[in-house]
C-alpha cells in the first residue's frame, strides 16, 4: 500500500488585520490582557458579507495548485474542513468545487472544528492508501468574524478567533519511508456544550426564535477553563501515542505543530513533552485561532520558511469543540 505524501501547500488570510487595540472599541479588554492570556497580537478578518470561507479556501487552493504545477482539473477529490460553513447546507466543499470549475469530483465536508484538519487528513490518507483517489485537496477554512457576539458577553471568545484558509494537496508516494505514518482521532461528546453554538439548530422547533436571538444563542459559547484543562492533557497524550505507534521518541521530532488556540496551552504541551523551542512552531500571535485552517496555515508557513526538509519528522496535534482531538505523524 502506498503512503500519503504532501505534494503542495498554500494559505490565504483576508487583507484586513485587526489588532488587539482595535478590539477595545467593542469589548472591555486590553492588548495586555489578550497577549498575556493567549499570546495573540492580531488576527485577520474578512470584509463581512464580501468574502465567504470558500473564497478564502479558493485562494489558498490556487497557491497550492500553482506550487504543484497543477490545474484544478488534476484534482480528483475535495475534503473541506470547517466549523463555519458558508451555509447550513449544502456543504462548503461544493462551493469550492464550483469556484474551482471542476464539476463532478466528490466534495466532502468535515465538521470537527479545531480537529477538522486532522480528521480530514485521516480520511484522505485512507482513500489514497486504498487507491480510491490520487490527488486529494484538503482545505481548512473559517470565517469566524461574522459570527461574533460584539456585546459584553462575547469578549472571551471574540478576542481569540481569526479568519483564514489553508490548503494541502495529497497523493500517493512510492517511497516507503516517507508520508503520513499514522493518524489517531478521538472524540468525547459528553463535553459538547462546553464549546458550542446552540442556534440555529434543527434540534429546535423553530430552529431559531426571537427569544434565542435575544438570549444570544446564535453566538458561540465556551467554558474556557474546562477547555484549557482538557487541551493540555489530551494533546500531549496523542503526541506520545503518535510517537509510540511508530517506535519514535521526542528526540526524533523535527517539528511539532499543535493547534493554535492559546499560546499558553501550547507552551504547557511543549513543556510537558520536553520539547525544545526549535522543535515547536507557533503563529497564533499573527492569526489567532483559525480553527480547521490553523494547522494547514502553519504547515505552509513552515514549508516556505524552510523549517521542513525531506525526511523530517512532523507531528501534528489538535484539540477542540466536541470535544475532539487527535494527532498525525508525518515523515516529510
Ligand atoms: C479563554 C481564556 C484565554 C480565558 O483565560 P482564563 O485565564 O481562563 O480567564 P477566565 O475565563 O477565567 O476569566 C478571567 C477573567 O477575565 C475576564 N475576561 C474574559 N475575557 C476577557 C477579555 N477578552 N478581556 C478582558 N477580560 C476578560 C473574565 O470575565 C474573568 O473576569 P472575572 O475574574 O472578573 O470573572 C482561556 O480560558 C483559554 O484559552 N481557554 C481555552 C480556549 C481554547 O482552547 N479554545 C478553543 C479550543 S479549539
Amino acid at each position: 500500500m502506498p503512503r500519503t505524501e504532501f505534494i503542495s501547500t498554500g494559505f490565504h488570510v483576508p487583507e484586513r488585520v485587526v489588532s488587539n487595540a482595535e478590539l477595545t472599541q467593542w469589548w472591555e479588554t486590553s492588548d495586555e490582557w489578550i497577549r498575556e492570556r493567549s499570546g495573540i497580537r492580531e488576527r485577520h478578518w474578512v470584509e463581512g458579507g464580501k468574502q465567504a470561507g470558500s473564497d478564502l479556501a479558493l485562494e489558498a487552493t490556487r497557491i497550492a495548485l500553482e506550487r504543484a504545477d497543477m490545474q484544478p482539473g488534476d484534482l480528483d477529490c475535495i475534503i473541506y474542513a470547517t466549523l463555519s460553513p458558508d451555509h447550513f447546507f449544502p456543504g462548503s466543499g461544493v462551493y469550492l468545487q464550483r469556484k474551482l470549475g471542476v464539476p463532478g469530483i466528490p466534495a466532502l465536508d468535515v465538521r470537527n472544528q479545531c480537529t477538522g484538519f486532522l480528521y480530514a487528513l485521516s480520511v484522505a490518507d485512507g482513500w489514497i492508501r486504498m487507491g480510491q483517489y490520487r490527488r486529494i485537496l484538503v482545505v481548512g477554512a473559517e470565517v469566524h468574524s461574522t459570527g461574533m457576539d460584539f456585546g459584553p458577553a462575547g469578549r472571551d471568545l471574540g478576542v481569540l478567533f481569526g479568519d483564514g484558509a489553508g490548503a494541502v494537496i495529497l497523493g500517493p508516494t512510492g517511497d516507503d519511508g516517507r508520508g503520513v505514518l499514522s493518524t489517531h482521532l478521538f472524540a468525547d461528546g459528553r463535553h459538547a456544550e462546553l464549546l458550542w453554538c446552540e442556534s440555529d439548530a434543527s434540534a429546535h422547533n423553530p430552529r431559531i426564535s426571537h427569544e434565542d436571538l435575544d438570549a444570544g444563542r446564535q453566538y458561540p459559547k465556551m467554558q474556557g477553563r474546562d477547555v484549557f484543562r482538557h487541551a493540555v492533557t489530551r494533546m500531549p497524550e496523542t503526541v506520545k501515542l503518535a510517537l509510540e505507534t511508530n517506535g519514535l521518541g521526542i528526540a526524533d521530532v523535527k517539528l511539532l505543530i499543535a493547534h493554535q488556540a492559546n499560546l499558553r496551552i501550547n507552551e504547557m504541551v511543549a513543556k510537558h513533552l520536553g520539547l525544545r523551542e526549535d522543535q515547536v512552531y507557533n503563529n497564533i500571535d499573527r492569526f489567532g485561532n483559525t480553527t480547521a485552517a490553523t494547522i494547514p496555515i502553519a504547515i505552509d508557513e513552515c514549508v516556505q520558511a524552510g523549517r521542513l526538509a525531506r525526511g523530517d519528522l512532523l507531528i501534528l496535534t489538535a484539540f477542540g469543540s466536541g470535544f475532539t482531538w487527535g494527532s498525525a505523524a508525518i515523515r516529510w
